[in-house]
């Protein structure tokens, strides 16, 4: 029994130095501990053992019991500060490593103004309405009520599509407001930003291919009152509250009256200087009331309702609010100019 016992005890701790990991140990500790294990096989024949010889027996079981019991817990230990050990090396963090930056891009400065603009007219209860840019004719001139052989309809001022000049690139927003009208019941509160087109040679003030914002409001009782609150809340908006703004007579077709808005010269404040060209005044956008044939036209009844619309060059806008003199650098997307907008 003695060699038996001493042999347990010597494959055991072989064993147990040879489980690589936790589970390889548990089948151990259950071959040589468990209740079916060999450990205990043998001391089911304590009995048949001498009663002189039973007690040593019986210590020298107990024994070889606490020795295995201490192995297999100094093992198990050992082998989980190794996987402890192993998890750490491999997910380790080096948090002194530098970030890698994320390059974030600036708003144009077209589209910040314009952001602004849709935010100032949004915030009074206005819609963005949409139009094409290839328009028909009819929408960008018949119904805006503009002749036959106005200047705007000629070949060397739009760009025509087709030969019977029934379609073209739009040269305004305007016809907006009729897609809007043919569309839509007063009340009518919209406006519209988008892109428009006009045979202009390139320099520091045209080009062939800039922005409007329109604007329209078609309800029961809408005065040039309303137009004036309107327009001088947006400008207040845009260029401070200090800004101070002049109404002046003008014609387009499709407004009656009709006026053209200017701002007072921010840098002499009226006395006239080189921004303004010596005016006081710098000229700003077209508006008026909508035209009484325009309305009919889109059946709207002129005498039930009136309304008001106005057309903004962004690019002007644009220009006088960030102090650019010349209009080709908003298009040259030189990223040295873009950058100073972030
Ligand atoms: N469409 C005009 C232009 O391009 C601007 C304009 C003037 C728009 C008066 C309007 C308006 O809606 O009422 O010059």
């Amino acid at each position: 029994m003695k060699n038996k016992l001493e042999e347990i005890r010597a494959k055991s701790l072989a064993a147990i130095e040879e489980a690589l990991d936790p589970g390889a140990l548990d089948a151990v500790r259950v071959q040589y501990l468990g209740k079916k294990g060999s450990l205990s096989a043998v001391l089911k024949q304590l009995g048949s053992v001498s009663p002189e010889e039973r007690p040593a027996m019986g210590q020298l079981a107990n024994e070889v019991r606490a020795k295995i019991e201490a192995a297999l817990n100094e093992r198990g230990k050992a082998l989980q500060d190794a996987l402890l050990e192993r998890k750490l090396r491999e997910e380790t963090l080096d948090v002194t490593i530098p970030g890698k930056s994320v390059e974030t891009g600036a708003k144009h400065p077209l589209q910040i103004v314009w952001d602004e603009c849709v935010d100032i007219f949004v915030g009074m209860g206005f819609q963005v309405a949409e139009g094409p840019e290839v328009e028909l004719s009819t929408y960008d001139f018949d119904k805006l009520n503009i002749p036959e052989g106005h200047t705007v309809r000629e070949w060397t001022d739009t760009f025509y599509i087709t030969e019977d000049e029934k379609v073209h690139l739009r040269c305004q927003t305007s016809p907006v407001q009729v897609r809007v009208m043919e569309q839509q019941k007063p009340p009518i509160r919209i406006i519209s930003p988008g892109r428009v087109y006009r045979k202009d040679e390139i320099d520091a003030t045209h080009s062939p291919m800039f922005h409007q914002l329109e604007g329209l409001v078609v309800d029961k009782g809408i005065t040039m009152g309303d137009l004036k609150g309107c327009l001088d809340v947006m400008l207040k908006r845009l260029y401070g509250p200090e800004t101070v703004t002049r109404f002046r007579p003008h014609h387009f077709p499709f407004t009656e009256p009709s006026c053209e808005v200017d701002i007072q010269c921010f840098e002499c404040h009226g006395a006239g200087c080189r921004v303004c060209k010596g005016e006081g005044w710098i000229e700003l956008l077209g508006a008026g009331m909508v035209h009484p044939k325009v309305l009919s036209g889109c059946g709207i009844d002129p005498d039930e309702y009136s309304g008001f619309a106005f057309g903004v060059g962004l690019e002007r806008l644009v220009m006088r609010r960030f102090s650019i003199s010349d209009l080709r650098l908003l298009f040259d997307n030189d990223v040295r100019f873009l950058r100073q907008f972030s």
